[in-house]
């Protein structure tokens, strides 16, 4: 049985006053989540080591939305995993679509970068999808294969218990525009097909898929319900407390 991950992408919203009062309201409002669902927070990093404060004997967890893959050295304005592990953090968002549009990531960087983080013992969730031209060019599986085979080159299997992948199709994020729940399930299961030829079938059968792209409460429970949607990454939904809960409470 896979447990249900509904996490909350902030990306660059919230101030810290903001934060330390969006905190307190999920915390507030947290108390009947079932046993089988976790919740990750992943605020901006300025909130990091306050937010791990604010969660301390709360069910809820703490990621960052992107790390450096270096340990130390001159990269200004540059975050490594040990300093995410030191204000707390059990997560990071790795090849984000915004990562890769707008900053240029590519699957090579990203492959590297999850490596440092299984090696300092940072749980990363791995964000896949394809744009609008590629579904439409019917490119959509070949597009999700190369971003898996490329992303986990050389991860053994042994790191992939540690894995969350999110498929978050690029036309659907921030757009409103939502796959529909069987175009996602369909993704989903091609992806854990994918996992269980590079890896095994037991794995497979253990690795959480999220789904990102425009959910929110209204949506959540069709999505969520199908077979091989293991949880939700939201973005514009996670930034007030009552629709992040109200997602969180379609999952039964
Ligand atoms: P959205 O963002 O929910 O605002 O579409 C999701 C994401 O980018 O993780």
């Amino acid at each position: 049985m896979r447990r249900t991950v509904i996490a909350g992408n902030w990306k660059m919203n919230k101030d810290l006053t903001e934060a330390i009062k969006l905190i307190s309201e999920i915390k507030g409002n947290l108390d009947s989540k079932p046993e089988n669902i976790d919740v990750i927070i992943f605020p901006p990093y300025i909130s990091l080591e306050t937010a791990s404060a604010l969660i301390k004997g709360f069910s809820i967890k703490l990621g960052a939305q992107n790390m450096h893959q270096e340990s130390s050295g001159a990269f200004t304005a540059e975050i490594s995993a040990s300093m995410l592990k030191s204000v707390g953090c059990e997560y990071v968002i790795l090849g984000h679509s915004e990562r890769r549009s707008i900053f240029g990531e590519t699957d090579e960087l990203i492959n590297i970068k999850l490596k440092k983080a299984f090696s300092e013992d940072l749980k990363p969730v791995f964000c896949i999808g394809e744009t609008l031209e590629q579904r439409e060019a019917g490119t959509m599986q070949s597009v999700i294969k190369n971003q898996v085979l490329k992303g986990l080159s050389g991860i053994p299997e042994s790191d992939i218990k540690n894995l969350i992948i999110a498929y978050e199709p690029v036309w659907a994020i921030g757009t409103g525009k939502t796959a529909t729940p069987e175009q996602a399930e369909e993704v989903h299961l091609f992806i854990r097909n994918l996992i269980s030829d590079l890896y095994s079938n037991e794995t497979a059968e253990n690795i959480i898929i999220q789904y990102g792209g425009s959910v929110k409460p209204s949506n959540a429970e069709s999505l969520l319900t199908q077979p091989n949607i293991d949880g939700a990454l939201i973005g514009g939904a996670c930034l007030t407390a009552d629709s992040f809960i109200a997602v969180i409470n379609t999952v039964v």
